[in-house]
């Protein structure tokens, strides 16, 4: 048996406070993609813990971030997102003046702060992009991201992911520690406990778990990627109507699929096509579908149609990304509070370039039962509750994990304990 992981990972505040001095800011991070600052002057407030970071597409294009505090008397800068009119941003309190890339410009009655320096500006961090994606480090020496990112890009390169761009956004209160949010998308173990009634159309069982150096993925063996299959925990499939299981696959898939793609199970389920054909069918449709809309599917084997890369990008995003959409959730520290966290889904969709369309409307939870969520959602979300509630009592130490179902998040302790282990 593995050794306990200590539950004071993920209630204590001095454990949050570690994470807060040794891991946030040293990790690369991803704070917001492309699309949300297309123009000079646009911004996104990122939150990490009790730190405000604000991205900046700058004068020149390029995408520059910094710490979100005035250098007068701390005051905030930018709220949310927006952008700074004629490139300028402006303290709301005695009116200090910043250009995009952070240089003080202005100071009223300046000749009254005798020793400021000329060349005063706010504190930078790294920033650097890949697939779409803004990632930010406090750590001025930290690796390179893609040397941090490895092997996602490789793994990821034919889903075109700088070419998607938000179909949702939502952002919502969860009370549990970010850890046990993530871990909760990153295992295929609690399906049978805690979605049974989509287990006639998935198979739990045929996954693998592969840990890399920093980051993880799983996802279905090739075989289940094959059939249209509930899980082998049933027993005997005989009697099983595949029309169902494929209609409940598309429809599970948490709206990252599209309308046209239910329309062609719906066409399929009416064919009357002999046993067997109904996945490859709408494989077949589904590859084309996505052909006609300018989706370069040639990397893909038709079984990848519908079934699912499931990433885990240490530390805190996971999420199943398909060839022409991905759904993505990204976990992060709500304050400092050990015991709730922000959960951002984002919903990404492949569009042709220069297919632009403004930002849909970001949505924002502060309470998670104010909303009436998807069946599996709420199922989720009922059972952190309780997770983080049972991980206080004096009756329980530490978690044990399954040693292969887990074994993703065994492996996130494990890098996480790379970043605290370095003082
Ligand atoms: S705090 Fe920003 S100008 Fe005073
Ligand atoms: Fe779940």
């Amino acid at each position: 048996m593995a050794d306990l992981i200590p539950k004071e990972r993920y209630i204590s505040r001095e454990f949050l406070d570690l994470e807060m001095e040794r891991l946030w800011p040293r990790v690369w991070q991803i704070a917001c993609r492309e699309e949300e600052i297309p123009n000079a002057g646009d911004y996104v407030e990122y939150d990490i813990g009790d730190q405000s970071i604000l991205v900046v597409r700058g004068a020149d294009g390029s995408i520059g971030a910094y710490y979100n505090a005035c250098l007068h008397r701390g005051t905030k800068l930018g709220s949310g997102v927006g952008s700074f009119a004629e490139g300028r941003i402006k303290c709301s309190y005695h009116g200090w003046c910043y250009d995009l890339s952070g240089c003080v410009t202005s100071v009223p009655d300046r000749e009254e702060f005798p020793g400021l320096p000329l060349d005063l500006r706010l504190g930078a961090l790294r920033v650097d992009t890949w697939g779409g994606f803004v990632f930010v480090n406090m750590d001025l020496d930290a690796e390179p991201l893609l040397d941090f990112l490895d092997p996602i890009p490789k793994l990821l390169s034919a889903y075109r992911l700088d070419e998607m761009r938000f179909r949702a956004y939502r952002t919502l209160v969860l009370p549990a520690n970010w850890k046990a949010v993530l871990d909760a998308f990153n295992e295929g173990y609690h399906v049978q406990g805690a979605h049974p009634q989509i287990l006639p159309w998935t198979d739990d069982v045929s996954i693998a778990y592969e840990q890399y150096e920093t980051h993880a993925r799983y996802g279905r063996l090739e075989n289940a990627r094959r059939e249209l299959r509930g899980s082998p925990r049933l027993g005997d499939a005989a009697g099983v109507d595949e029309g169902e299981i494929l209609a409940g696959l598309v429809a599970g898939l948490g709206g990252a699929f599209l309308k046209d793609e239910k329309a062609v199970v719906d066409e399929l389920r009416a064919a009357d096509l002999p046993p067997g054909a109904m996945l490859s069918a709408f494989q077949e449709r589904r590859m084309r579908l996505l052909a006609e809309r300018g989706f370069d599917t040639s990397a893909f084997t038709p079984d990848r149609m519908t079934s699912a890369e499931d990433v885990y990008w240490f530390p805190n995003m996971v999420g199943p990304i398909y060839p022409g959409s991905a759904l993505l959730f990204r976990m992060r520290p709500n304050g400092l509070d050990p015991d709730s966290c922000l959960k951002d889904v984002w919903v990404l969709e492949w569009r042709p370039p220069g297919d632009e369309r403004p930002m849909p409307e970001r949505r924002f939870y502060p309470d998670w039962t104010a909303k009436e969520w998807d069946p599996v959602s709420t199922q989720d979300y009922e059972n952190l509750v309780k997770v983080q509630a049972g991980m206080h009592s004096r009756g329980f130490e530490g978690l044990r994990l399954n040693e292969r179902q887990e074994g993703n998040i065994a492996h996130m302790h494990r890098v996480l304990d790379r970043y605290l282990s370095r003082s």
